[in-house]
């Protein structure tokens, strides 16, 4: 018989659903850039394989990578060196060791409703209890910190934030930054600020949590910025003795990153960001696609997405987002039922924007069909 702790968690059921599409269906399921990766990092990963990078590196990564990460969050905190930096082998790794490193058992830890559906698993197998705090639509998903001091207790540990965020596509404000910090330091938390989002903002301004307080963990990723979900690289920033055990326990879970995937990584930050800025572009026009053409269907509102590449539209639709999602479905339109990330994601349907414009006016089209059939008003 299995652990416990694995008997508490299961495997996403949005696959199993993905599964279920017609083919040729519309997939406005995916949480990656339907891009591949820059040229140069391509090159890079095929050169650094022919060369000899096929062997174990240090635990925390290459120096030179580790480098020049430090390098980008040293216009946050000046004091920022390669210490504060553990490259993982993802974002997801990465938020797995600092739950590893950060919960013991009976631990709370509060995680965004809705929220990446990551949090409370990873809260469960470290033997900690996943507390959610709510993001309202009404609020613009910001967090209420009333109800955040009704949920905070003796057993709380750590708040995780996640801003851009998925599923909402939401941005911190900079009040809401500036009161977590406040929040975190009168309850002694830690803020795990999961930014894997963050060179995706279209309206208003990413603002880090490294270099505002010492409490905060930053978890981030190359997956989505360098279009290179397959390979698994992502990194942690933290207070230099955090760090020093989110080593340990990165360590223990895979030994190091994958050598040539880090070459690669590294090749791709030579051109200061040129690759991700262009791919963002295109994501801005298929945001303000999106944003208009669900207005303009009816039953559905949706706050337009200030960040990362999803819509979050809310459905005021006969049946469950589950069945409604079953229904478009069936009609070729993959979509992820909003309760996937939380009970505060009923009603809604979460849509990436990471495909074409063109699928994405048939996806539009799909939905306002279905809602006629369903006889929204
Ligand atoms: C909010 C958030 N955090 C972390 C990740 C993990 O990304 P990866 O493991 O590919 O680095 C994702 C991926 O979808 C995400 O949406």
């Amino acid at each position: 018989m299995v652990a416990e702790r694995v008997r508490q968690v299961e495997i996403s059921g949005i696959r199993k659903m993905f599964e279920a599409a017609p083919p040729n269906a519309i997939n406005l399921g995916l949480g990656e850039p339907d891009f591949e990766p820059p040229k140069a990092v391509l090159d890079a990963l095929c050169e650094a394989v022919r060369h000899g990078m096929n062997h174990y590196g240090p635990s925390a990564g290459l120096p030179p990578l580790r480098e020049k990460i430090a390098e980008r969050y040293r216009e946050r905190d000046p004091e920022t060196g390669r210490e504060n930096v553990i490259v993982t082998g993802s974002g997801s790794e990465g938020l797995m060791a600092v739950a590893l490193t950060l919960y013991d058992p009976g631990d709370e830890v509060l995680v965004p409703n809705p929220g990446f559906v990551l949090y409370p698993p990873h809260a469960k197998l470290a033997g900690a209890r996943p507390v959610w705090y709510d993001l309202d639509e009404a609020k613009a998903y910001q967090p209420d910190f009333e109800q955040l001091e009704r949920l905070v207790t003796s057993r709380t540990r750590v708040i995780v934030v996640n801003s851009p965020s998925n599923p909402t596509g939401s941005v911190f404000t900079e009040a809401t930054v500036d009161r977590m910090i406040s929040f975190a330091e009168e309850h002694d938390l830690t803020i795990v600020s999961d930014e894997v989002y963050e060179e995706m903002v279209y309206e208003g301004k990413f603002r880090s949590f490294w270099g505002r307080t010492d409490r905060a963990v930053i978890v981030n990723s190359f997956s989505k910025t360098l279009a290179m979900t397959g390979w698994r690289i992502g990194f942690l920033v933290a207070p230099r003795a955090l760090a020093v055990e989110l080593n340990k326990m990165h360590y223990h879970m895979m030994a190091c990153p994958s050598t040539p995937a880090q070459a690669a990584v590294l090749a791709g930050l030579e051109d200061g960001g040129a690759a991700t800025r262009a791919m963002v572009a295109e994501f801005r026009a298929r945001r303000t696609l999106i944003a208009k053409g669900l207005a303009k269907i009816p039953g559905i509102s949706v706050v337009p997405p200030a960040g990362a590449f999803y819509a979050f539209p809310n459905l005021d639709w006969p049946g469950t987002a589950q069945e409604i999602a079953g229904t478009l479905l069936q009609r070729g339109l993959i979509s992820t039922p909003g309760d996937a990330f939380g009970p505060l994601g009923a009603n809604h349907l979460r849509l990436s924007f990471a495909a074409s414009r063109d699928n994405l006016r048939k996806g539009l089209g799909i939905l306002r069909s279905v809602g006629a059939e369903l006889g929204a008003s």
